[in-house]
């Protein structure tokens, strides 16, 4: 008699790093005899995967949790037993923290450890109901350990390089949830890579809190860098695209800057954070660069890549940051001239250096310069946007839209394109004419096909 398999529900929360670790912790758990599903209702298991980067995600996570104590109530009376889990970010930084506050967690675990789980998962479901907390950064690299894949992830799939972040600005908790800087060895990255293209990957996004910064050792014993890599990944007959996130401008180095004008695969897009445009307030951050070094690091990927098609990610409102600062970040904003732009406001994140900086910038300030910023950047990512209607782009389908036959994709710039096209589209390479274009997204028709 075949055993009616458990049900995982798994909430993701944050970067794609988190999106990427869901997809690790079903792979542990699918061979102890679970299988994914889409909604909570009636999961044996409940997994919140957390991020802790921003402000108010501890308190979601406890709301979150909040609705699921009824449901684990009506369930255990039915004599069902159900596994309540936090990870991620907020369960490295808040651990016990969550098993006061919410009685019917059963176990918390931080993301170095989640190769553990079958380990932890038994322990919570065994007899005497033990509540688990596991938030160390074990010696040994779970990378290790992880079983391979189990479900292809489709047509675009996520590869962690590197993880962990030595380079603590002073506004961020990743160094503190994450852990030190850790690369992965080549030969991993290339037998995943290798598996994830069998099982019908075309793009692979290389995945590191610093993955520029990645220098782990290569077959022939010697360090190689995130170059290094991408090039033997290009090797890879039926691998189309290759991107990379998240990149510091520091380790931002010239044989990676020239892969871009090299190497086909590798996707005319860079996501580069510059947070502020004033170098006090880069000083502040513990950036380690100024804007001028910046803008030098942009001049010379467009000499390599006229194309490129540039990201950032803009802080406003760290404490001390004036008019005048934030002037300068407006000013970088207009020059670079981005594809796409993320902004934040700051938020204090407790345990942070610039947490208790005297000079805290009031929320009103803030607001007013989030807007402002916002509206420079919905204009540019409208220009840029608009100025591909008439192209024609090569569009990897990965996603189905919500109307019947939507079909969505994403170009060589990362922007997403939506088209109407057959189902049997999805997972293909398709030329789109580019017909119409919003600061968020381009939509087209496919050009004929044979
Ligand atoms: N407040 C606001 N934004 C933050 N980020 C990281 N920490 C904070 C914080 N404390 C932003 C940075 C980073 C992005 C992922 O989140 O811009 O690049
Ligand atoms: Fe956080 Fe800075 Fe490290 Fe990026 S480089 S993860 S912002 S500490």
């Amino acid at each position: 008699m075949a055993f009616a398999k458990k049900k995982l529900f798994i909430k993701t929360w944050g970067c794609q790093m988190n999106v990427y670790d869901s997809q690790k912790i079903a792979d542990v758990l699918i061979p102890m005899g679970y299988e994914q599903v889409d909604t909570p209702d009636d999961a044996d298991m409940l997994v919140l995967n957390t991020c802790h980067i921003r402000e108010k995600a501890t308190e979601k996570v406890f709301s979150d949790l909040g609705r699921m104590r009824p449901h684990k109530t009506r369930r255990e009376e039915q004599g069902k037993k159900t596994v309540i889990a936090v990870a991620g970010c907020v369960a490295q930084a808040e651990g016990d923290v969550i098993l006061d506050r919410a009685p019917y967690v059963d176990l918390v675990f931080g993301p170095q450890v989640y190769h553990q789980l079958p380990q932890m998962v038994a322990k919570v479901t065994g007899e005497d109901k033990n509540r688990v907390v596991n938030t160390d950064f074990p010696v040994e690299s779970k990378f290790d350990y992880l079983p391979e894949e189990h479900e292809s992830p489709g047509p675009s799939a996520f590869v962690a390089v590197q993880e962990g972040c030595d380079k603590f600005c002073t506004f961020c908790v990743v160094p503190y949830t994450r852990g030190s800087e850790f690369s992965r060895p080549v030969q991993s990255i290339l037998d995943e890579a290798k598996r994830l293209v069998e099982t019908g990957s075309q793009e692979i996004f290389l995945l590191g809190q610093n993955v520029n910064g990645y220098h782990g050792t290569g077959p022939n014993g010697k360090e190689w860098t995130l170059a290094d890599v991408i090039k033997s990944l290009a090797d890879i007959d039926g691998l189309s695209r290759i991107r990379y996130t998240t990149s510091h401008p520091c380790d931002m180095q010239d044989d990676l800057i020239n892969a871009h004008g090299e190497i086909d695969k590798l996707m005319p897009y860079l996501h580069l954070p510059i947070q502020s445009g004033s170098n006090k307030i880069l000083k502040a951050m513990n950036r380690k660069h100024t804007h001028e070094e910046y803008r030098e690091i942009i001049a010379k990927l467009r000499a390599v890549r006229p194309d490129i098609s540039l990201s950032s990610d803009i802080i406003v409102g760290f404490p001390g940051e004036t008019d005048e600062d934030f002037e300068d970040t407006m000013s970088i904003v207009r020059d670079v001239v981005y594809g796409s732009c993320y902004s934040f406001k700051y938020s204090a994140r407790p345990g942070t250096p610039a947490a208790i900086m005297k000079n805290q910038v009031l929320e009103k300030d803030k607001d007013s310069r989030l807007a402002r910023l916002q509206s420079l950047i919905t204009d540019q990512q409208s220009t840029y946007n608009k100025s591909f209607i008439g192209q024609t782009l090569p569009v990897l389908f990965d996603r189905k839209g919500r109307d019947e036959g939507q079909l969505i994709g994403r170009s060589p710039y990362m922007q997403s394109v939506h088209v109407k096209g057959n189902e049997r589209l999805f997972g293909q390479m398709v030329n789109v004419k580019i017909k119409r274009a919003t600061a968020s997204s381009l939509s087209g028709e496919i050009d004929i096909i044979d």
